[in-house]
């Protein structure tokens, strides 16, 4: 069988959701044409217009995530970026920091990096098969010098959805600042940072937030001071050598990605209007009809939440005697199906999972994904192992 003639089917949304909404792009076209002067410099109109369009979809941002105050949030570009501002902001020579078992290396590699340089400590809270994790295991790993919690609100590898609101009421009884990375939930799951207890929270704009690539930011609490990541132009008190105490422009270096972020407007709009609640339910709805196809499978084994339980539109999943990376070239060669196979940045993931010799397949859904394309996954998966006689 070839892929030609097939329907494409797109099951790779937890890297970055396709298609957008068809007003995302027609945004990002029109500010192209008509807005994209350079935002926050110069007073002629056309950057006035450009500075209202990064406002407003900071304002929509801030509705959707609870935040009041929309400068508290600032644009990055992409979860990577917001991350780095945050843990390399935030962290002193000394401090020790509390992460999960099943970070993203996004959050694992800087503070690597910042163990080797500026000698920080980090102690990652091991979760079960599935990811769960115990918030009295995070409480039995605080110390004197804890000064920050990370945790994703949902594993990339596995769809487990974190107790975020009880470690946020854990690290505010101990004056610790809680990091949430909302790679995999911004746009997906309800997001209230104030009800949360969230400090930073590092978000994407290409993944539930149905925007451009390029896009993503970072809120911070207005009752915490981060250093900058980058210092340089803004726009604003160009005579000071140092960079402006001001929020946005503290964390905003370099001119700011207009069209992109004009698009993630209306990609927030759009959650908005839908709402993440009824995103979530039905994308775990067409979760459980995956799980439950590839658990009537003998050959395949399931990773992460059981049917039934909490988790959001992951499905990672092998397949005895088949190699994932063959599986899914398979996938997309012969059925025109796009799935993603490896590791998924998050070899601890693969650890807690006890998939770290063989990686796994992932198929995640999205806003626009129909029961028929999860059915066509599964008949796919059937016939593969009926052909390979297992
Ligand atoms: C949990 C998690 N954190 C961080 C990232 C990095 O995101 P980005 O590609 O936006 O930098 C990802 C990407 O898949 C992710 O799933």
């Amino acid at each position: 069988m070839s892929r030609e003639g097939q329907p494409f089917i797109y099951l790779d949304h937890a890297a970055t959701s396709w298609p957008k909404p068809p007003e995302v792009t027609e945004a990002v076209v029109q500010a192209t044409l008509h807005d994209a002067a350079n935002p926050g410099r110069g007073s002629h109109a056309m950057a006035v217009r450009a500075s209202r369009i990064l406002f407003e979809t900071r304002k929509q941002l801030a509705k959707l995530f609870h935040i009041k105050n929309p400068n508290d949030i600032a644009f990055a570009s992409n979860t990577t970026m917001a991350l780095n501002m945050a843990i390399k902001g935030w962290l002193k020579p000394g401090d020790h920091v509390i992460a999960t078992a099943v970070e993203h290396n996004s959050v694992r590699r800087p503070l690597y990096y910042l163990e080797q340089t500026i000698g920080i400590e980090v102690s990652y809270i091991e979760s079960d098969l599935t990811g769960k994790l115990k918030v009295e295991d995070v409480e039995s790993a605080i110390r004197p010098h804890t000064t920050l919690i990370i945790m994703n609100h949902s594993s990339n590898l596995l769809g487990t959805i974190m107790p975020v609101a009880d470690v946020g009421e854990l690290a505010r009884k101990n004056g610790i600042k809680l990091l949430v990375d909302a790679a995999q939930s911004a746009g997906i799951l309800p997001i209230d940072v104030e009800a949360m207890g969230i400090d930073m929270l590092a978000f994407p704009g290409h993944k539930g937030l149905l925007g451009p690539q390029g896009t993503g930011g970072l809120y911070i609490s207005p009752n915490m001071e981060i250093e900058p990541l980058l210092h340089g132009g803004t726009g604003s008190q160009s005579e000071a050598l140092h960079q402006p105490h001001v929020r946005p422009d503290r964390y905003e270096a370099g001119t700011q990605n207009t069209p992109g972020l004009a698009g993630l407007q209306m990609g927030v709009r759009h959650v908005l209007k839908e709402t993440a609640a009824s995103i979530h339910a039905k994308e775990w709805a067409l979760s459980q009809r995956l799980l439950e196809g590839l658990s009537s499978l003998n050959p395949v084994q399931l990773l992460g939440p059981g049917i039934g339980e909490e988790r959001t539109g992951i499905v990672a999943f092998n397949v005895a005697g088949i190699d994932p990376s063959e599986l899914s070239f398979i996938l997309d060669q012969h059925y025109n199906i796009a799935v993603r196979a490896g590791f998924h940045c998050t070899p601890m993931a693969h650890m807690a999972a006890g998939t770290s010799a063989t990686g796994a397949i992932r198929a995640s859904v999205g806003i626009y994904t129909t029961t028929a394309e999860v059915e066509a996954l599964l008949h796919a998966i059937k016939e593969i192992t009926e052909q390979y006689g297992i």
